[in-house]
């Protein structure tokens, strides 16, 4: 997508990784980028607009496990601008000891606002087409023990992701989707990561944790608009240690049909 003129929806926009890869976004002479996130962030907004004075910027307050907020959010980003060609869902939380919240974050919120953005942007409904990228992990392509229930909900990000992906909706809707798995990326989500797993007893994980290779946000963000710009529908995308890989997804089971 060449994001020059585009109006730009990202949830999260101002945690670690979301206010970079805002920041590389604004880059790119968009029209407009409406942030949503939990609460307002004036002084990154001020220096964006300072910084961006042909953008508009504004702020939607969001808490993703609110629905009526979000569909309240949605609603009012789309009188103000029309049409959005691209929406990140890029909020998260990890913490294991929050069972029901890790999922209506990561996973129920996510898919809320998956489906909403595509009653923005269906073709079929009004819409432009555009892209959703919703961001899963490496740990919703391979199961995190230690973080188990962080990484079941990502395992669904990956999944939805890629369901609402199939080249038959991409055709009806004109929406394509795109998953982006990041691998340990420096920002306040990984803070005090051994007091937030799955079970508190010892285990020999725990000491590979602190060994765990990560990338700066701004490196893992400047990837992410790599693939924004380049990605195809369907991709799924992993980050990490500063590189970008587009993964080829195995086929593990197939149906089969009755004769
Ligand atoms: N940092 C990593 O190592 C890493 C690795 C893989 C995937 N990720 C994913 O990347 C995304 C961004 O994570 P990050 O590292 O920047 O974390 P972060 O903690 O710095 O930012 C999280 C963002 O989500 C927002 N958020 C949290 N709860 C919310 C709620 N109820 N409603 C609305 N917004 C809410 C926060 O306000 C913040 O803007 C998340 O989906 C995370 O799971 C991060």
């Amino acid at each position: 997508m060449d994001l020059a003129g585009k109006n730009v929806v990202y949830l999260g926009g101002f945690g670690g990784i979301g206010q970079k890869v805002c920041a590389e976004l604004l880059e790119r002479q968009l029209k407009a980028l409406a942030v949503f996130d939990l609460a307002p962030n004036d002084q990154l907004m001020g220096a964006w607009q300072a910084k961006y004075p042909n953008t508009e910027i504004f702020y939607q307050k969001v808490d993703i496990t609110q629905k009526p907020e979000l569909e309240a959010a949605y609603k009012a980003a789309a009188a103000r601008l029309q049409h959005f060609d691209l929406v990140v869902n890029g909020m998260g939380l990890m913490n294991d000891h929050f069972v029901e919240l890790t999922i209506q974050i990561n996973l129920l919120g996510l898919i809320n606002s998956s489906l909403l953005a595509l009653e923005h942007m269906d073709q079929t409904k009004g819409g432009r087409g555009g892209l959703v990228v919703n961001i899963s992990s490496v740990a919703g392509l391979q199961p995190t023990p230690l973080m188990s229930i962080y990484s079941a909900a990502k395992h669904g990000v990956t999944a939805f992701t890629r369901g609402l992906a199939d080249p038959a909706y991409y055709a009806h809707t004109g929406v394509a989707f795109i998953t982006i798995c990041p691998g340990f990326t420096d920002t306040p989500l990984l803070a005090d990561m051994l007091d937030k797993t799955t079970f508190s007893f010892e285990t020999p994980m725990k000491k590979i944790i602190p060994k765990v290779k990560r990338q700066p946000p701004e490196v893992c963000a400047r990837n992410m608009v790599k693939v924004i710009e380049q990605g195809q529908n369907g991709g799924v995308w992993k980050l990490d240690v500063g590189e970008m890989e587009e993964l080829d997804m195995p086929v593990m089971w197939k149906p089969v049909l009755q004769d």
